[in-house]
């Protein structure tokens, strides 16, 4: 199993701090945001990573991230988003030529979560696994892609940033997928936001009724808002006996 990190995007939600900056190294208590979703991968035993970065700040990921020694990667490779916010899909279809056919994990720079996710890396075998989390949280549901379920609690579609959501779980920025997924990136239009949405590739996967789903039971957010990126914060610096 290959890792892929997004950290591609403008960041605008974040301006001004994000104007001499790229949004994944704002720093989360005592480290730079995207060591929390590397430190994801790497606690799965997912080693060999690929991090997808955009704009006019990427050349620092090199400086922070390095090649990954310190953070317990093997080996560490980047990809330049040339439209920074072409979508999640289009950063991911950057990943075609790293993934070599094999099955990858995907995160977004911006999540951190404690979860281990090792079980279900190590028991994935096709299709695509995607973590939801619970959330009672109106606001955070309208924000994410809700999923609809049948009555046997199967994924019958996700709805992106829905007026009436649902259902009370949001699709996070992680999931696993089979090589298909470069393929069906490939079948996705723009959406009206002009972005390729990974909400249309995972409804392809459940077209295909290959998509299954993980409850993330632990701490998991963004941190790409003001209000979450101190929620973040604040969750780290506690856990971290502040
Ligand atoms: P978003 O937070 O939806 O988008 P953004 O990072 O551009 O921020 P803003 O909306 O404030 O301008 O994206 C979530 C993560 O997905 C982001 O941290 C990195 C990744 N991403 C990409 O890699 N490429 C993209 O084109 C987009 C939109 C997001």
């Amino acid at each position: 199993m290959k890792g892929i990190v997004l950290a591609g995007g403008l960041g605008t939600r974040l301006y001004p701090l994000t104007y001499a900056t790229n949004k994944h190294l704002l720093p989360v208590y005592n480290k730079p945001m995207v060591f929390y979703p590397i430190n994801t991968l790497v606690r799965a035993g997912i080693t060999e990573i690929l991090i997808v970065t955009s704009g006019p700040h990427s050349g620092d990921f090199i400086s922070v991230c390095k090649n990954g020694k310190e953070l317990g990667v093997t080996h560490l490779e980047y990809a330049y988003q040339e439209r920074p916010n072409g979508g999640i899909a289009d950063a991911l279809s950057l990943a075609e030529d790293f993934a070599d056919g094999e099955n990858i994990t995907v995160i977004l720079g911006d999540n951190t979560t404690d979860v281990d996710i090792a079980d279900s890396v190590t028991k994935f075998k096709k299709g695509a696994l995607i973590f939801l989390k619970k959330t009672a949280d109106r606001k955070q549901l309208k924000r994410f892609g809700v999923p609809v379920f049948d009555r046997n609690q199967r994924i019958v579609k996700i709805e992106e940033k829905p007026q009436e959501p649902k259902s009370n779980f949001v699709a996070t920025g992680l999931y696993i997928y089979d090589n298909q997924v470069f393929d069906f990136i490939r079948l996705c239009k723009p959406s009206e936001r002009d972005e390729i949405e990974i909400t249309d590739v995972n409804n392809l996967y459940i077209k295909h009724r290959e998509l299954n789903w993980v409850e993330l039971q632990g701490f998991w957010s963004d941190a790409g808002t003001f209000e979450t990126l101190y929620y973040a914060n604040r969750y780290w610096a506690e856990k971290e006996g502040l």
